[in-house]
């Protein structure tokens, strides 16, 4: 298989990045024949601090996360401009401004963003009601923030939102669903994966962003998607998720189109729950993604 590079970001949820290598990520990853470089450059964001940084609006640390995504969107796109698979290892969910924008501009309009969250993370600096960017980068990397937070000039608003899905959403904000709607975004919350089961809603949300599954993935995986009972070390867990295998499930019929060039795993966080909780929620991170790069049952 060909190579694929891990991009790991500290910013956030600081130790998961490593507690997922120290599990074994790169050897398992090896083992599926994957060649792996592994490009800690942001594995330590500190130097990217900026002295100042007071809150825009109620966006907190808007300069530092800018910065962060800055430097993450050139590295993921100097590996997709190669060729290489890019794994981003968060890290919080608000890495993917960096991270599809780094495969966006080597994809261009084509890239279709399979977003897998118990969170849409489309609010905008009017609709945040938490100030926190982790919840907005959708809104960032659609355009509908441009030029209001200081720092993110540089983000270039190019995903389409046709290109866009959503699956095991149950968490949603007013002012996100209001988003949701007037962009009519297709979207498949767990009363979807309920009624037609997790099979029917991955078939019907790629049918949405690549009917010919001839066009490149980028698949967006935060572990609060699965079940607290599934994943519990993570920082905003909601009841009535995607189970072990719904989860896994996800992640092989994207193996399977073969069109799969960026993966995020985000919001593991090796600070919430005990050393048992921790092993479980990365051991999950580490089996989804080797079933996304390409692992079998058989
Ligand atoms: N909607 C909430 C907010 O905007 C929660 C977002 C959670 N996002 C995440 N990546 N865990 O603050
Ligand atoms: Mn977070
Ligand atoms: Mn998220
Ligand atoms: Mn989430």
């Amino acid at each position: 298989m060909g190579v694929m590079s891990v991009l790991i970001p500290k910013e956030g949820v600081d130790a998961a990045p490593m507690r997922l290598t120290e599990f074994g990520l790169e050897t398992q990853l090896h083992a599926l024949d994957w060649r792996v470089e592994r490009n800690d450059k942001l594995l330590d964001c500190s130097h990217l601090r900026p002295a100042r940084d007071p809150d825009a609006g109620i966006i907190k640390q808007p300069r530092y996360v800018a910065a962060v995504n800055q430097v993450l969107a050139e590295e993921v796109r100097a590996h997709c401009a190669k060729g290489e698979l890019s794994l981003t290892v968060g890290g919080d969910h608000s890495l993917a401004i960096g991270s599809i924008s780094g495969s966006i501009a080597v994809y261009g309009e084509d890239l279709c963003v399979v977003w897998v969250d118990a969170h849409a993370d489309i609010n905008t600096p009017e609709t945040t009601e938490s100030g926190n960017l982790h919840g907005c980068p959708v809104a960032f990397l659609l355009g509908l923030t441009r030029g209001q937070v200081p720092g993110f000039d540089w983000v270039e608003p190019i995903l389409r939102k046709e290109r866009l899905v959503y699956i095991g959403l149950r968490d949603v904000d007013a002012g996100e669903k209001r988003i949701l709607r007037e962009q009519g975004i297709r979207a498949f919350s767990m009363h979807e994966v309920d009624k037609y089961g997790i099979g029917r809603v991955v078939e019907m949300a790629l049918d949405h962003v690549n009917p010919q599954r001839n066009l490149p993935i980028h698949l967006s995986f935060d572990v609060d998607a699965l079940d607290p009972s599934v994943a519990p070390s993570t920082g905003t867990p909601v009841r009535g998720g995607l189970t072990f295998r719904e989860g896994h499930y996800i992640c092989e019929a994207i193996a399977e189109t073969g069109q799969l060039v960026a993966m995020d795993l985000v919001e593991v966080n090796p600070a919430l729950g005990d050393a048992e909780a921790l092993e479980q929620t990365v051991k999950v991170g580490c089996s989804l993604v080797r079933c996304a790069l390409g692992e079998t049952l058989l």
